[in-house]
Order: structure tokens, then C-alpha cells, then sequence
């Protein structure tokens, strides 16, 4: 038979080839070869290849990405010219509220100090309370004290409305509202929300939104149950969604939707170490911060899915050193760092979307990638997601009340 001697050689040739095949993807680990064939691949964002490495070591992960990809070459992809992705010349996205270039900006300020007196019930915190030195020699006062501010160039509303009328020589009426549905009172001077179309924008990524935490953050990473999760308001939709993507991968959900670690505040039994100060009682938040930090993914679905309504649950977990999976405004990215967030909503299927996670979560160079832009300095528009917050608005505020006149400008 003539066939017989080409079929062996071809099976021998083809074993061969598999051999090598097998070889060079690291598959059959020959200790000393391995990693002089692996990094011959060279540097990349997606390491699929590599075999599965379900780490736990977050700094580990960071070295390796170093020695693999590095800054340099994530700052040619996400940062520009310009190192940390700040342009100020660029065109900013129509998402924020920038801030102009100062001297022009400062020509047009009538009052030298502008004091806002806060009125009623709000969510503000407190310590928000202080005499702020602003851009352009401008003095802020912002008080919920009618003692300290007792001739307020501006009362500001949040959870009461203004008075019907304004007139000349009264303070001027600011409202905030910064829910989803960011509903004027119809009798403001000033409004404030998260959209950038509005007076003067505040985000939710303020430092302020996580006064008293513990801010331990773990280097120890949970390589067995991936995703974070805590919810105490079960709205149905969130809660279908969230149980749709968990029944996938193994989670803990600390809050009392979908419960599945013995019941609620069961947080510092599982860390300790996040403990705050001993003498207080704790409250549920305290620990947030750093319970989120031991894992590799936080899972953190708005209430209201709509435009520029990115609120805490997401910078919270970012701020954690984990990656958020966010379910919420479509414009997300706009306001968070280059390649920090899986956005889920732009996976076709639940099953895709956990395939995805569950292959960052075996690739420390891959899921070290989503931390590069804080260790690498590149914010892109985070910088001015984080420069239009709450820590800022105060300045931000008195600016826009001493452009208009404060207590001087014309009642309409
Ligand atoms: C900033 O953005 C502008 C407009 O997109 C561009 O022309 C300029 O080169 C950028 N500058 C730097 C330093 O990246
Ligand atoms: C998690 O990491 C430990 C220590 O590196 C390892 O022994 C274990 O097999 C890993 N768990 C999983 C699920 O891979």
C-alpha cells in the first residue's frame, strides 16, 4: 500500500507539531524555557494564552505587569501627549463641567467673598462646613450656621424648597438635587445636579461621600469568590439582574438582597482588620471601603439607569482597588479612569460577560491592567470627574454666586 508510509510520516509530523505547539504556549511547563517563551510573546493587554493563574496577590500582579507591559506603553494607549490625560485645549467631554483657564474667568467675578448659608435637612455632611480660599483671591464661606453667615449671599436648599420670591437685595436661592430624576423646584436661582448641563454640576466622586471609613485596602485578594456585592434596597429589576450575573460566579452579598453570608453585618466577622475605631459601635459603612478591597470585582448596579447618574456605588469600588462591574449610565466612561470599569451593559450575554470576568480573574497581568491609570498617573477624564465633585463645590458655587452678584444681582 502506498499510502502507508505518507500517513506515517504525516502523524509523526503532525505529533511533532503538536508538541511544539503544546511547547510553545507554555502548556508543557520546562522550567528553565517557560518564561523566556512567554515574555517572547512579548507585552500585551490580553495574555489569553498564558495558562490560567488564579492569583491572590494584588502588588504580585503589579510586578508582573510592570516587567510585561508597563507605563510607557499604557500611556501611548490611554494618555495622549500629555502623561496624565489631562488636556485642558482638548475638547473636554460634553459630560463634565471644565473649568475655564482662570484669568479671563477671574475678570468676571463681582464679589471678592461670597458667603452660602445651607438651609434644613440635607445630605450634605457636615465637615463640608468651612471658609474655603478659591481660584482668583475669591473667599467661600459655606455654613449651615445662620450665626456665622448671618448676611448669606446664598441659601441653599436641598431636601426643602426655596421661598416663592427673591427680591432685590435678598440672598440669591440655590436648590440642589442630585437623585436621578434631578427635578428643578421652579423657584431657584442657582440649581445644582450630576449633569453637566446644569448651573453648577456636583459628582458623586467626592472623597467627602466616604467621610469615617476604614481605608485599609488589601493586598490579599480572594481568588475563590470573586465578586463583592451588597445591596439593602431590593429594587426588582437590580435584583434580577444581579441574580442573573451571580448565579454565574461565585460571590458574597453582604447587604439584605440576595443574602447569601449568614445574614446582614456579618463584614468584620469575615475581616477584622477592617475594624474602625474600637469604641464606636460600627455602622454598616464604615467597613465598606475596605471589605470591598479584598475582592476582585464589586458589582455595582444604579437604581436608575440614565445619563451622567454615576453615584457613589461606583467610585466607592474603584476608590477599593477593585474592579467595579457596573450596571447604570450609558455615558459611564466619560467619567471614570481609561481602562478601570467592565461596563456589563455592553456584553451581549450574562454568560459572556461572567466568561470575561472569570478570565481577568486567572490573568494577574490582564486584571492588573485595570489598575494601571492610578499607578500610572493617567486619569483621562476622572481628573474633572473628581474636580467637579462635592469636595469642590463650595468654590465652585461661591464662583458662580459672585458672577452673578450675590445678594446684588437683580431679582427677576
Ligand atoms: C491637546 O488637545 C489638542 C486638541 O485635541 C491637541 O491639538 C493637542 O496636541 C493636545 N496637547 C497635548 C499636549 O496633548
Ligand atoms: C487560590 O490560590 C491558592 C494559593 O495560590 C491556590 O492554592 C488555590 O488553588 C487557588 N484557588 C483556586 C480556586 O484556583
Amino acid at each position: 500500500m502506498p499510502s502507508k508510509p505518507i500517513n506515517t510520516y504525516t502523524v509523526a509530523l503532525m505529533l511533532s507539531f503538536t508538541i511544539l505547539v503544546l511547547f510553545l504556549s507554555g502548556f508543557l511547563e520546562f522550567p528553565s524555557l517557560a518564561t523566556s517563551v512567554r515574555s517572547a510573546r512579548g507585552p500585551g493587554i490580553s495574555d489569553a494564552a498564558a495558562a490560567p493563574d488564579p492569583f491572590t496577590d494584588l502588588v504580585g500582579a503589579f510586578k508582573k505587569w510592570d516587567s510585561r507591559v508597563g507605563c510607557a506603553r499604557f500611556r501611548e494607549r490611554h494618555g495622549g501627549q500629555l502623561g496624565n490625560g489631562f488636556n485642558r485645549s482638548a475638547s473636554p467631554s460634553s459630560s463634565l463641567q471644565v473649568g475655564g483657564d482662570g484669568e479671563s474667568e477671574c475678570r468676571e467675578l463681582q464679589l471678592s467673598h461670597v458667603s452660602v448659608l445651607v438651609k434644613g435637612w440635607t445630605w450634605i455632611p457636615d465637615n463640608l462646613d468651612n471658609l474655603y480660599p478659591c481660584r482668583c483671591g475669591l473667599s467661600c464661606l459655606w455654613t449651615k450656621s445662620p450665626v456665622l453667615a448671618d448676611k448669606p449671599d446664598a441659601l441653599l436648599f436641598e431636601t426643602s424648597t426655596p421661598p416663592l420670591l427673591r427680591r432685590n437685595g435678598d440672598p440669591l436661592r440655590v436648590y440642589m438635587d442630585l437623585e436621578a430624576g434631578r427635578r428643578r423646584s421652579g423657584r431657584e436661582d442657582v440649581f445644582i445636579s450630576y449633569h453637566a448641563k446644569d448651573d453648577v454640576q456636583s459628582t458623586y466622586a467626592g472623597s467627602l461621600f466616604h467621610n469615617g471609613r476604614n481605608y485599609h485596602v488589601s493586598s490579599f485578594k480572594d481568588n475563590e469568590t470573586l465578586i463583592y456585592w451588597s445591596s439593602s434596597r431590593c429594587l426588582p429589576q437590580r435584583n434580577e439582574l444581579a441574580k442573573k450575573l451571580l448565579k454565574l460566579l461565585p460571590h458574597h452579598s453582604f447587604g439584605k438582597c440576595l443574602n447569601n453570608v449568614g445574614g446582614r453585618d456579618k463584614a468584620l466577622s469575615f475581616y477584622p482588620e477592617c475594624a474602625n475605631d474600637a469604641s464606636v459601635t460600627p455602622k454598616w459603612w464604615d467597613h465598606l471601603h475596605c471589605t470591598m478591597s479584598h475582592y476582585k470585582f464589586v458589582l455595582a448596579i444604579e437604581n436608575t439607569w440614565t445619563e451622567s447618574y454615576v453615584t457613589e456605588k461606583l467610585f466607592y469600588a474603584l476608590d477599593s482597588g477593585a474592579i467595579p462591574i457596573y450596571f447604570g449610565a450609558p455615558n459611564v466612561m466619560d467619567f471614570v479612569p481609561p481602562h478601570s470599569i467592565i461596563d456589563g451593559s455592553k456584553f451581549s450575554s450574562m454568560e459572556e460577560l461572567a466568561t470575561f470576568v472569570k478570565s481577568l480573574a486567572n490573568d494577574p497581568v490582564a486584571y492588573a491592567e485595570y489598575h494601571a491609570w492610578r499607578r500610572c498617573g493617567v486619569l483621562g477624564n476622572y481628573g474633572s470627574t473628581r474636580a467637579t465633585s462635592l469636595d469642590t463645590l463650595p468654590c465652585r458655587l461661591c464662583e458662580f454666586i459672585s458672577k452673578k452678584g450675590g445678594r446684588n444681582a437683580r431679582a427677576l
